[in-house]
């Protein structure tokens, strides 16, 4: 698998070093003054990304890809959708899992979203999973979710912004026994032009860019090509 090595990243920052810092973060607990501006950002983001889904989910199949702690798991499952809730973090997933009241219908697994066993959707969201991705990575992921998914992927991107641009290149001076994965700032273009590489069938449209303190996060949706 072409993302691994980000993916083994991701998984030792998620599941270790940031596992309880994350989990105040997506709790009701009170957080200090940015960090009440990066809940806030998340919290409109996930609104921005349950509006490009249709608003009743009755009997569809709906990937959380990169559920995290599971907020949009939920607000996907009170909508009627049958939600499957994949992320690396297995520390995450028992979170999630832990949070989960009884009544909502929602799979969790621990692993890689690219896995095809987790099977076929009718929609999948990916908010702020795919950010570590180079564009190659990147097209990957999203085309072996398109394969399997027959409407709307939404997910989210960090934009090509003059910060983000600034923060990326010093994240880029680490050391190299720093294992903290680092944002992909992208646009639009670049997205496109990855997937095309990457022969990715389908449409992608750049939605609502969300800026909220330090959360600075763009919105997408790629769609199948109709038969
Ligand atoms: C910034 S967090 C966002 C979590 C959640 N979607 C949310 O918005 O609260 C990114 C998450 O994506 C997960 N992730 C990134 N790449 C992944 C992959 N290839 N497979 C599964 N999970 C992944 C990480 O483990 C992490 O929990």
């Amino acid at each position: 698998m072409r993302h691994h090595g980000t993916l083994s990243r991701v998984e030792h920052y998620f599941d270790r070093t940031a596992a309880k810092a994350w989990e105040a973060l997506t709790s009701d607990a009170p957080v200090s003054g940015i960090r009440a501006t990066v809940r806030a950002g998340r919290d409109r983001m996930r609104e921005v990304l349950l509006g490009s889904l249709p608003a009743d989910l009755t009997g569809s199949r709906v990937l959380d890809a990169g559920c995290g702690t599971g907020a949009l798991a939920h607000e996907l499952a009170k909508r009627g959708a049958q939600v499957v809730a994949v992320d690396i973090a297995p520390s995450l997933i028992e979170i999630a899992r832990n949070r989960t009241p009884g009544h909502l219908d929602i799979t969790y697994h621990a692993g890689d979203l690219a896995d095809a066993a987790l099977g076929r959707f009718d929609h999948v969201v990916a908010m702020d999973s795919l950010i570590y991705y180079q564009s190659p990575e990147l097209a990957h992921l999203l085309g072996a979710l398109r394969a399997r998914t027959s409407g709307t992927i939404a997910f989210t991107l960090p934009p090509r912004t003059p910060m983000l641009m600034a923060m990326w290149r010093v994240g880029k001076l680490f050391p190299r026994g720093d294992r903290s994965p680092v944002m992909v700032p992208q646009s639009a273009a670049r997205v496109a032009s990855a997937l095309k590489d990457e022969a990715v069938p389908g449409r992608l449209k750049e939605g609502e860019r969300v800026t909220s303190g330090f959360y600075i996060s763009t919105a997408y949706t790629h769609v199948g090509l109709r038969p």
